[in-house]
């Protein structure tokens, strides 16, 4: 049945550029429909005027905004207010409208954070290796701080990347020691059991026979690993750590619950487990073509 959209429905959209293969809309206008909100939520391509785009939002009512590339960090500047652990992770992915104008949150390390939680990963005490040191392993890396990860070793193709990153989470946590180590070196590695957090793009549809490291003896220090790749639904990195015994999960449930998080911010509702399961679905569906 069509969606009845009347004088009463609200606004709310995805800012990026390019927006093309989002499955942000199946997660909101499937969460409007379940928990009964007049809502509406379409893709905003910005191509430029990333300024001119969150005012406009705001002056069009619109109720809430997601942010993808390449705006996470620039949309800061277009805010009223930013979320305290999305200012020092550096990026704003959810925006949330106010009296006056949008405040950021950062809804990625939380999605993450709940897809990790809910799949048995812990951080607390854990000795991690999180593979990459771009935009998505700043949240990354911050979430295993926050969680009190005992030591968390960032490995980067770019050292400096890699280094600037651990110093400046470093700056929020002291408990935690963050190393900043070149992915070549990972040889060097203590002999221990990892948790592995694999942020780059090595790995992501169509080069689906690629893994940042290919060493089966990496893959044997590994006891649970998570790909924030989604595409494809089981990675390279993710089948190089279950021949070795370890558990690898994909990205698609941190997609997921950034999303659910997004949505329980600007509706000011919860959204239920059995919920959450249903848009899983649909996702996979939609990834399936
Ligand atoms: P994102 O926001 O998705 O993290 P990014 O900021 O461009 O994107 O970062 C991409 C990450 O994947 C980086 O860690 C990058 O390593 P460099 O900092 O050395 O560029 C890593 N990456 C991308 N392609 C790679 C490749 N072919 N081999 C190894 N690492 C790669």
């Amino acid at each position: 049945m069509m969606k009845e959209v009347n004088g009463q429905t609200r606004l709310c959209g995805l800012i990026g550029y390019p927006v093309k293969h989002t499955l942000s809309p199946v997660i909101h206008n499937y969460l409007a429909e379940v928990t009964k909100k007049n809502l509406v939520y379409v893709p905003f391509q910005v191509e430029n005027g990333l300024d001119d785009a969150v005012k406009g939002g705001f002056a069009l009512n619109v109720l809430g905004m997601n942010v993808t590339v390449p705006y996470k960090k620039d949309v800061m500047e277009s805010l009223v207010e930013v979320d305290e652990n999305a200012r020092r992770i550096g990026a704003v992915n959810t925006l949330v409208r106010m009296e006056n104008g949008y405040k950021g949150y950062n809804t990625d390390y939380l999605g993450l954070k709940r897809a990790m939680e809910e799949e048995g990963v812990s951080l607390k005490g854990e000795d991690v290796v999180v593979l990459g040191a771009g935009g998505a392993a700043n949240a990354v890396v911050y979430l295993c701080a926050s969680s009190g990860a005992k030591t968390v070793y960032i490995l980067n193709r770019t050292l400096g990347r890699a280094k600037q990153l651990a110093q400046h989470v470093g700056e929020y946590f002291p408990e935690t020691e963050l190393i900043a180590m070149e992915t070549a070196d990972y040889t060097k590695l203590p002999d221990k059991k990892f948790v592995v957090i694999q942020t780059t793009s090595v790995g992501l549809h169509p080069n689906v026979d690629e893994a940042v490291i290919e060493d089966q003896g990496f893959y044997a220090k590994v006891k649970k690993a998570v790909d924030i790749i989604y595409n494809p639904e089981e990675t390279k990195f993710m089948k190089l750590v279950k021949e070795q015994g370890g558990e690898a999960y994909n990205g698609l449930k941190m997609l997921l619950y950034q999303g659910v998080i997004a949505y329980e911010l600007w509706n000011d509702v919860s959204v239920d487990a059995h919920t959450c399961k249903k848009v899983l679905e649909l996702m996979t569906k939609k990834l399936q073509g």
